[in-house]
């Protein structure tokens, strides 16, 4: 034993690659989510980050010696593949993100067939794996900070093992509301419970989703342990230096080229059920129906990467979002103008200078953890640009006042909040941006890993 005093467990971790056409692994694209934003707060820290191989790719990198990096010693969980699989796809992916997002199509799923226990266990056996490494590399009494639906079990493993330690759960995505929490088999919607609140402390991005798990807990007679409230905010000198990078300046560029005078709607996101973009694309198509004086005057700019490919609810909604795509540029779009440009061949860069630029930026989760982009978007933005926001999304409890709220499930409010935003007055928009700026820095990443060591007791 020993080594690190303060570890952080995640599935996916900082570094991520793939294999060029030789085989060998080569650094992958953005990590995205909580690792994207994790990474520049701890690199340098000394801090021991322990997370998974998710890939062959990363498998070959961890044995070749290439998950390193300056300041953070990486450790690597390399869980049997086909382990993995279950414990990522069937558990994390396909049932407790669906859980705590709302998505669950209840006439059909979950299906909880004999299959599931299997997986369960793989689920278990991944956890394990996780809490064993933790274990081995941490310090007497080292605090230890397990992040996300992947990992619940963690905290009550390690409460066995390792008394010593202090660990923190902190969940990214929302919590599942009871009623919906209660279609998960209940022992292992009870095994997950227990986990958790065996950590020092569960936090989560806002009042409303510590709520649910404490109702959930209560729903099962489980003392939940202590919680807090903690919303992670945005990395600003990181952001700051990346928007005066070059390749953000050469991307912005190439933008602007793009779009000319026209104005922007952008939206940034993985391609993901819960992001909602179908409606996005409806509501862009409403919009410029009843609104035909902006036709031609408009672009709507959706950026991102797509994920979880394995999982065929992902190719699925991947393909109708293709197609909402091409109706509307089919139905609207002109020789010179075409109405939306999707793009989710995953470049950053290129992701980054769109929210540098948006004259309105869409973020329409119907359920969402935070929304790190909401936050981020008015941080860099140079354009007075308007934030229209879910009040689905974590984000909304802090961004309410100076954001456009829409209400995600309404195709006919978003297309009118939309155009709202487009026609908003230069004072008022600067009004707001300059307001949204003030609450985002308010509260930077660093306050959040602050409150996540206090609630530790370090
Ligand atoms: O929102 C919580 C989160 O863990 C984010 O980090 C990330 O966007 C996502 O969920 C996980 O994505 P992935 O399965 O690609 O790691």
């Amino acid at each position: 034993m020993g080594g690190a005093d303060l570890v952080i467990a995640s599935n996916r971790g900082p570094l991520s690659f793939s294999l060029d056409s030789s085989g060998e692994p080569v650094a992958a694209g953005s990590a995205g989510g909580l690792a994207g934003a994790l990474h520049p707060l701890l690199a340098g820290s000394g801090a021991t980050w322990v997370a998974c191989a998710m890939s062959e790719a990363d498998r070959r990198a961890a044995d070749a010696g290439l998950m390193s990096q300056p300041g953070l010693d990486l450790v690597t969980v390399q869980p049997d593949p086909d382990t993995y699989a279950m414990a990522y796809d069937v558990v994390s992916n396909s049932t407790l993100w669906f859980c705590h997002h709302h998505l669950f199509d209840l006439v059909r799923r979950p299906r909880s067939g004999r299959r599931w226990s299997e997986a369960w266990d793989a689920y278990r056996a991944v956890n394990t794996s996780f809490a064993s490494t933790v274990a081995d590399v941490a310090n007497e009494g080292a605090t230890v900070l397990i992040q996300d639906y992947h990992l619940c079990l963690v905290p009550g493993l390690l409460a066995k093992q390792r008394p010593d330690l202090k660990t923190v759960h902190f969940t990214h995505t929302p919590f599942a509301d009871p009623n919906i929490f209660r279609v998960l088999p209940t022992s292992s919607g009870r095994e997950l419970l227990t986990g958790m609140a065996a950590a020092t402390a569960c936090g989560f991005h806002t009042a409303r989703w510590e709520a649910a798990y404490l109702a959930c807990c209560k729903d099962m007679a489980i003392d939940p342990g202590p919680t807090f409230v903690s919303p992670l905010g945005p990395n600003q000198p990181h952001l700051e230096a990346r928007a005066a990078s070059e390749a953000c300046r050469a991307a912005r560029a190439r933008i602007d080229a793009l779009v000319g005078d026209r104005q922007v709607v952008v939206r940034v996101d993985r391609v993901e059920p819960s992001k909602n973009l179908l409606r996005g694309f409806w509501a862009f198509d409403e919009f410029l129906e009843t609104h035909p004086e902006w036709r031609g005057r408009v672009v709507f700019l959706a950026l991102g990467y797509t994920s979880r490919e394995s999982l065929a609810e992902y190719l699925a909604y991947g393909t109708e979002v293709e197609h909402a795509v091409t109706r509307v540029n089919e139905r609207w779009g002109t020789e010179d103008w075409r109405p939306v440009i999707l793009d989710v061949a995953d470049d950053p860069d290129r992701s980054f200078a769109a929210l540098t630029r948006y004259d309105v930026l869409l973020v329409n989760a119907v359920r969402d953890g935070l929304n790190l982009v909401a936050k981020e978007g008015p941080l860099v933005n140079d354009n007075d640009g308007v934030l229209v926001l879910s009040r689905e999304a974590g984000a909304f409890e802090e961004l309410q006042d100076a954001a456009l709220a829409v209400n995600p499930f309404d195709v006919a409010d978003t297309a009118d909040v939309l155009a709202e935003a487009l026609a908003m007055a230069a004072g008022e928009r600067a009004r707001r941006a300059g307001h949204l700026r003030d609450i985002v820095m308010k509260r930077q990443a660093g306050d959040w890993l602050a409150d996540l060591l206090a609630a530790a007791g370090s």
